[in-house]
């Protein structure tokens, strides 16, 4: 494609927790830089890349050859809070660690970022965006819940792995005449949970956006004790809260990292148990939903989003994100993400087919 920006050194990191599909993305940033002659320099561990002089490699085809099919990502990643408000120990002293990137930026002679995160990368990118590096974000989380895109990659193997451990969770639960309560990542978002308790039949999902009321899923473990299905499968989202409560924190905010949500699992199920006298267990699935090979679906979109966003670099649409609007990749600007969490609608479509299904949603 014709090269509008005269963008030729671009610099690809990667920011956040890690997803699926995250290394996909390396390499279609690589292979489709070097079909259009531009050089890709990986800078390793998010931003700290662009810290300290040695946390860079040239990347040509030959080093991404093999790692569409890998979790994790081959140049490594933090989730430590914003660099803007850190100042950070170099081999230089004590630098304001945003400024120092901007600096790095220049002496590694980039002409440009792919900035590959989930809303706090994206967010830290738009203001590295308002000092003056070219950039385009990519949305990255199991989550699903970044706006503007109906999708990002790592989501749909969260939920088919998720759906795969329901699965087995049925045989067992069924064997025992027992409750199951599964604990399903995502933050403050339902979208996993929803997802993989309506792929795996669950009999309730709980989710953020609808507090529940645990009774409610009592009765319909009874009515199903009732019809003979002696067992009971229920899908709760870490960021799940009864009505009038909280959701459940294993460790609060301490300025440098986020909140860490867990454990609503087991709460939930010690209520059950005590509301229906039945035998409960509890499976938390944690970061086995952020392992392993990507689907086919996310390979995909994460190899659509990496070349689109070398495309938007040579066009010198700059603060953009590329995102999935279905059939298309777009770019939209940076600006419309920043802040904002795409939470599942209350009047959703799959959440009334939930319903319909006899699920019960807590409420
Ligand atoms: O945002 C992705 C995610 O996996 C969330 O679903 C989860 O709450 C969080 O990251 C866990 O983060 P960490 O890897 O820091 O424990």
């Amino acid at each position: 494609m014709e090269n509008r920006s005269g963008v030729r050194r671009i610099g690809v990191l990667t920011g956040g927790g890690d997803a699926p599909g995250l290394n996909a993305v390396i390499r279609a940033v690589v292979k489709s830089a070097a079909n259009c002659n531009c050089e890709v320099i990986g800078l390793e561990d998010s931003f700290d890349g662009l810290i300290e002089g040695d946390r860079w490699r040239r990347l040509v085809p030959r080093d991404v050859a093999g790692i569409l099919r890998i979790g994790g990502t081959i140049l490594g990643t933090t989730n430590r809070g914003n660099p803007f408000a850190y100042p950070i120990e170099t081999s230089g002293g004590t630098r304001n660690y945003s400024a120092r990137c901007v600096e790095m930026f220049h002496e590694l002679k980039l002409d440009a970022l792919v900035v590959i995160g989930g809303d706090g990368t994206l967010a830290i990118a738009h203001q590295f965006s308002t000092m003056g590096i070219p950039l385009v974000g990519v949305p990255k989380t199991i989550d699903n819940d970044i706006v503007e895109t109906t999708n990002t990659f790592g989501f749909d193997t969260a939920v088919s792995f998720a759906t795969e451990a329901i699965d087995r969770l049925h045989t067992t639960a069924e064997a025992h005449h027992r409750v199951i309560v599964v604990e399903v990542m995502g933050r403050y978002a339902g979208w996993i949970a929803l997802y993989s308790g309506v792929a795996g039949g669950a009999d309730g999902i709980l989710i953020p956006e609808i507090p529940f009321d645990l009774e409610k899923v009592a009765r319909r473990i009874r009515d199903r004790d009732h019809v003979g299905a002696r067992f009971s499968i229920v899908v709760v989202a870490e960021g799940a809260r009864p009505v009038g409560g909280t959701a459940t924190v294993l460790k609060a905010a301490n300025g440098r990292y986020v909140e860490r949500l867990g454990g609503v699992a087991a709460k939930v199920a010690a209520d059950i148990e005590a509301l229906t006298g039945k035998e409960t267990r509890t499976v938390v699935l944690g970061h086995l939903q952020r392992g392993g090979a990507p689907t086919s679906f996310d390979r995909v979109l994460a190899t659509r989003f990496g070349a689109r966003a070398v495309e938007l670099l040579l066009e010198g649409a700059f603060d953009q994100m590329v995102a999935f609007h279905p059939p298309d990749i777009v770019g939209v600007p940076l600006e419309k993400i920043v802040g904002r969490t795409r939470t599942v609608p209350p009047d959703f479509d799959v959440i009334r087919t939930a319903r319909a299904m006899g699920i019960s949603m807590g409420d």
